[in-house]
């Protein structure tokens, strides 16, 4: 399509966006010590819920055709001028971590609304319907895997396994907790219709943008993920009495896998990166030795080669410190995906935007994990990133300028507009 085919200054109403972040902020608040403002709503909660009302009440106020699914994925549709075209898609989230703020996929799911608002005032119609989705559980951090709905949405689980995902806090059952909420709807899933295109924004939630004084990250690529759950087996027994050669302490264990985790990644150097995430040990006193704990290493690689030498690594090493130290354990995969490359084209058109809108653009993988890499599954995909203040995300402190997110949005709103094609 040429350039005199597209409305020539359509942009986004940065206010309106930066106003229903704050809202939706608002549900599932919580301070930090230094009154930073972030957010607390795990997936299937009663705040996720609350959240998930607030959007679709918006969804529906701008008369969108709103749809849930049997994950409780939400697909808000504005039609388009061709009955049979497949819809351009873009969402993301609206669950977060328990310490987390108000734009990771928060941003993504609002500025897909907000484009839509502004179509809607311009009175410009698309041959490709656009929809908007916010996709359940995105984030792992209460139901593992991370992504778990938008992987259902493409077909990479089978919709009962999904369902019958525990919560790591509360025991609690995914499909369970769905019902509980009001959203297990009856849209089937996986999707019956492949997006035409999928494009996500999102904050970057690293240094690299605000560092290089970028405005818009073009993300190129997802690293892979993998994340185990290990369990320790050890003895409890009196901190006092106990010599230290006759213990067997599941406590001491969790911290010699948690240093060996650290010292992998440094000596693989490049991009990998390991943490522990989760450590819990019982019976959690002061004076008895611990007889359990259950950690996570969360690995992470953009070479699909090196994370698997990484995960070989820590398997040896957990057999013969088992060994060493008299204890048994025990892995469990949470989640585990290969790096994703985004479609080229998709890719390049986001660059253009962005440059045809005036913005310094820098090409970048994501460290983290989207919705963006199950929807490249089944679609050409891509993704829009903005830059994340001090590079802090899953952090209450995490921020993103007002103008970045304008700026963001602008460039989904060009980038949606190309790929629906005005029907002018
Ligand atoms: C999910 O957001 C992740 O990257 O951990
Ligand atoms: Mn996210
Ligand atoms: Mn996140």
């Amino acid at each position: 399509m040429d350039d005199t085919a597209r409305p020539p200054h359509l942009h986004v109403d940065g206010d309106r966006l930066w106003a229903r972040l704050v809202e939706l902020g608002e549900i599932g608040a919580i301070k930090g010590r230094n009154g930073e403002e972030g957010c607390c709503r795990l997936a299937l909660t009663d705040a996720d819920r609350g959240g998930r009302d607030l959007v679709v009440g918006w969804m529906h106020d701008l008369g969108l055709d709103v749809a849930v699914d049997a994950i409780g994925n939400v697909v808000a549709t504005r039609p388009g001028t061709d009955p049979d075209a497949a819809p351009v898609m873009t969402g993301s989230h609206i669950d977060t971590v328990a310490t987390g703020g108000r734009f990771d996929g928060n941003l993504g799911v609002l500025a897909g609304l907000e484009v839509l608002e502004t179509l809607a005032q311009a009175d410009v119609r698309t041959v490709h319907p656009i929809a908007v989705a916010f996709f359940t559980d995105e984030e792992g951090a209460r139901f593992a895997p991370d992504m778990l709905g938008s992987l259902v949405f493409a077909g990479g689980m089978a919709l009962e396994d999904a369902l019958d995902v525990v919560a790591v806090d509360d025991g609690a059952r995914l499909g369970d907790e769905l019902t509980r909420i009001g959203y297990a709807g009856p849209t089937p899933c996986p999707t019956a219709v492949a997006p035409h295109a999928y494009v996500e924004l999102h904050i970057e939630q690293g240094p690299v943008l605000e560092d290089e004084g970028v405005t818009i990250g073009v993300v190129e690529s997802v690293q892979g993920i993998s994340w185990t759950e290990v369990t320790v087996e050890g003895r409890s027994g009196h901190a006092g009495t106990t010599p230290m050669a006759l213990r067997r302490d599941a406590g001491y264990v969790a911290a010699e896998i948690a240093t060996f985790a650290r010292r992998l990644a440094t000596e693989l150097g490049g991009a990998q990166v390991a943490t522990v995430g989760r450590l819990d040990v019982v019976p959690d006193l002061v004076n008895v030795i611990p007889s359990q704990a259950v950690l996570t290493v969360d690995l992470r690689n953009t070479d699909e080669e090196v994370l698997r030498r990484a995960e070989a690594r820590l398997g040896e090493f957990l057999a013969e410190i088992a060994l060493e130290e008299g204890v048994t354990i025990e892995t469990r995969s949470l989640a585990r995906f290969e790096p994703v490359t985004f479609d080229p084209p998709t890719v390049d058109l986001v660059e253009a935007t962005a440059h045809h809108l005036g913005y310094s653009t820098r090409r970048l993988p994501s460290g983290a994990g989207h919705d963006a890499q199950m929807l490249a599954r089944i679609c050409p995909a891509a993704m829009i990133f903005t830059p994340s203040v001090d590079g802090l995300s899953h952090n209450i402190a995490e921020h993103t300028k007002p103008a970045d997110v304008t700026a963001g949005a602008d460039v989904l709103l060009r980038t949606l507009l190309v790929l629906a094609q005005p029907s002018v």
